[in-house]
């Protein structure tokens, strides 16, 4: 079949891998690609807020399936149109897609369907956010903000800080404007995955996210500097308790209040001494936890997504993941997440691949026939293996065979689960 790959990261270039080597797949385009993922296929000049260019390339290319990367289409309602005709696609509707958009939203859900997470109120002015304000708070501004619409302020001075980015010089624009305002919750964190076609559902191998820009977790939120999977601090028994909880809840809400879900939920939680919380709700896949996550399933992608975009999919279809661990770790540009450092020129990366380890591009561009860095998250360097520490000597190796100028990762990935 003929497949269309929205978006440009890591983690679409993990997801046309996977989808590249699904015998089911016989063409991958992406729009707008990657570097690593024209190695794969064809890339279409293509950005992901051009949705009517999307639209129009999915309808006149003939696909049989479009998979979704990013929240942003998605929140725009193209799977909506798409399926409006009748192109199959992996990943929601704009109405499913608010879990995302809004949360003031998700909350709103989470409370009508008595899914467990943090107090909140919802604010709308910096009047009535400031009234009866304390800290610890973590302060959200309600709408899509490119991951950086979070704030953990540990005192008033900083909630109030985040509170005038939102409402006073408009930091996040209208995404802003409206503002969740939350406890703030103690404990593990963990990424877990839910495939569903809107009647049955599976959960993918648990993962965990390094958010911080330091070792020891120090420093400023990115997008991530790394993840692992499985994430041991998801027992089975705690897994089984966060379908229970939270994943069957969800699932049914969604489907009570009439929203047909096709696609991945990625549920972010918060494993509280009351028991595992919903921090946010997102409805993609997550980054760079994918770059773990899929390498460590054997499975066709390509048919797994469809019958997901058809809503036939049976949950005894997907394989169990090989054993072992699975860790992706990111090469960053110095600056980052201040400022990344573009044009640079990156060498090793076949190297690198030669030592058993995968990498994916996440901000790479070609310039002069060179591949240069083109974001602050450059590099995605996967690797496998028996254990975690196994798993993480792979990547770390193939990591030291990559060099771009002031290139930065984070030495202690996986650091909680090896403890
Ligand atoms: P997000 O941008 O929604 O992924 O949130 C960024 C990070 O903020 C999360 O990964 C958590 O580490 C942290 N966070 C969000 N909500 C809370 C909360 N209620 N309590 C503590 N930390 C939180
Ligand atoms: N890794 C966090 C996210 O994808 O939102």
């Amino acid at each position: 079949m003929r497949v269309l790959l929205i978006g440009s990261g890591g983690r679409e270039h993990a997801l046309g891998w996977a989808l590249h080597r699904s015998s089911s797949v016989t063409t991958l385009v992406s729009a707008p690609g990657n570097p690593g993922l024209s190695a794969l296929g064809e890339c279409l000049p293509i950005t992901v807020d051009q949705s009517e260019a999307l639209f129009e390339a999915a309808r006149s290319g003939n696909f049989d399936l479009v998979v979704v990367g990013p929240e942003v289409p998605l929140v725009e309602g193209l799977a909506d149109r798409l399926r409006d005709a009748g192109i199959p696609v992996f990943g929601p509707g704009s109405d499913g897609a608010q879990l995302e958009g809004s949360k003031a939203w998700a909350k709103e859900f989470m409370t009508r369907h008595k899914i467990p997470t943090a107090a909140s109120r919802t604010v709308t002015s910096l009047e009535e956010a400031t009234r009866e304000l304390r800290a610890p708070i973590v302060v959200k501004a309600s709408g899509l903000a490119a991951g950086k619409g979070v704030t953990v302020a540990e005192s008033l001075e900083e909630a109030e800080a985040a509170l005038e980015a939102c409402f006073e010089n408009d930091r996040f624009g209208d995404s802003g404007h409206t503002v969740v305002l939350e406890e703030k919750l103690t404990g593990e964190e963990v990424s877990l995955f839910v495939i569903t076609d809107g009647k049955q559902y599976a959960c993918l191998p648990s993962s965990q996210d390094h958010k911080r820009a330091f070792d020891g977790d120090e420093g400023p939120n990115t997008g991530g500097m790394g993840a692992y999977s499985p994430a041991p601090c998801l027992s089975a028994v705690m897994l089984e308790r966060v379908e229970e909880e939270i994943v069957q809840p969800t699932l049914n809400g969604l489907s009570k209040e009439g929203i047909d879900y096709r696609g991945l939920l990625y549920v972010g939680l918060m494993l509280t001494p009351e028991g595992p919380k919903v921090i946010e709700y997102n409805v993609r896949f997550g980054d760079p936890e994918t770059q773990a996550v899929l390498p460590s399933i054997e499975q066709d992608w390509g048919l797994l997504f469809l019958s997901i975009a058809k809503a036939a999919f049976n949950p005894s279809d997907l394989k169990a993941p090989s054993a072992g661990a699975s860790v992706c770790i990111v090469a960053a540009t110095e600056n980052y997440p201040e400022s990344s450092d573009k044009g640079l020129v990156i060498e090793g990366i076949e190297e690198a691949e030669a030592t058993g380890a995968l990498v994916f591009h996440a901000g790479t561009a070609m310039k002069h026939g060179e591949l240069v860095t083109a974001g602050g998250r450059v590099l995605n360097v996967v690797g496998r293996g028996a254990t975690l520490k196994e798993a993480l000597d792979v990547s770390y190796t193939a990591l030291d065979r990559v060099r771009f100028s002031g290139m930065r990762f984070r030495k202690d990935i996986g650091f909680r689960a090896l403890s």
